[in-house]
């Protein structure tokens, strides 16, 4: 059965977005998905993100748990695809990436925001992620802690991250 949830955002973000630019970032949403549902729009931001970006490799960007995730993307006002990420069984986050052009508004925390209230929703108690070294203060600002030390992943340092949630969630 197509998993298939749609949440109105109605948090309107950093006054930046409308001092710079005609970004809108009022009227968000953000779907939640099985990826035969969003597979293409998921696609298109992790190649734009992790594969020409951040240069990994295809062989290390696609592997068999997409199809067996919840994925979320954000859209924005426009109904444009501009965010993703995917929660696993295993209580992992991972493929978190905003579009370039819509960093810094707020969005990868409302992208967040979404996923740890769905973990909380279906009672689950904890979310663990392997992040980027780089992003580990904004990881941090949404509540998560970093556990041991740095490793490489497709060339890139990291380190695992998590968020215990109470029992009464
Ligand atoms: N380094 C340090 N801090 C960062 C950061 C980064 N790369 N990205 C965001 N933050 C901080 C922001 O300063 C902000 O803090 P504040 O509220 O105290 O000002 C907070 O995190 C939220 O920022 P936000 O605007 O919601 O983040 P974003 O929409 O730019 O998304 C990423 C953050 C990391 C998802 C985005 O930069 C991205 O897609 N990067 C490329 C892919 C990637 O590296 N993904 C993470 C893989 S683990």
């Amino acid at each position: 059965m197509v998993n298939l949830r749609i949440f109105i955002v109605f948090e309107i973000v950093k006054c930046k977005a409308n001092i710079e630019g005609n970004i809108s970032m009022q009227g968000l949403n953000i779907q939640q998905a099985d990826w035969a549902v969003v597979e293409q729009e998921a696609r298109r931001i992790r190649t734009a993100v992790f594969i020409e970006e951040q240069s990994i490799a295809v062989e290390d960007e696609w592997d068999d748990q997409d199809a067996i995730a919840l994925h979320f993307i954000v859209y924005n006002a426009q109904q444009q695809a501009i965010a993703t990420a995917r929660l696993l069984s295993n209580h992992s986050v991972g493929r978190v990436a905003v579009l370039k052009a819509y960093r810094g508004y707020g969005i990868g925390r409302i992208l967040m925001q979404q996923i740890i209230a769905q973990a909380k929703i279906e009672q689950r108690p904890t979310l663990k992620l392997s992040a980027q070294v780089h992003a580990i203060h904004f990881y941090e600002s949404l509540g998560f802690t970093v556990q041991g030390s740095e490793y490489l992943d497709c060339g890139i340092p990291h380190v695992d991250m998590t968020m215990m949630f109470d029992a009464s969630h």
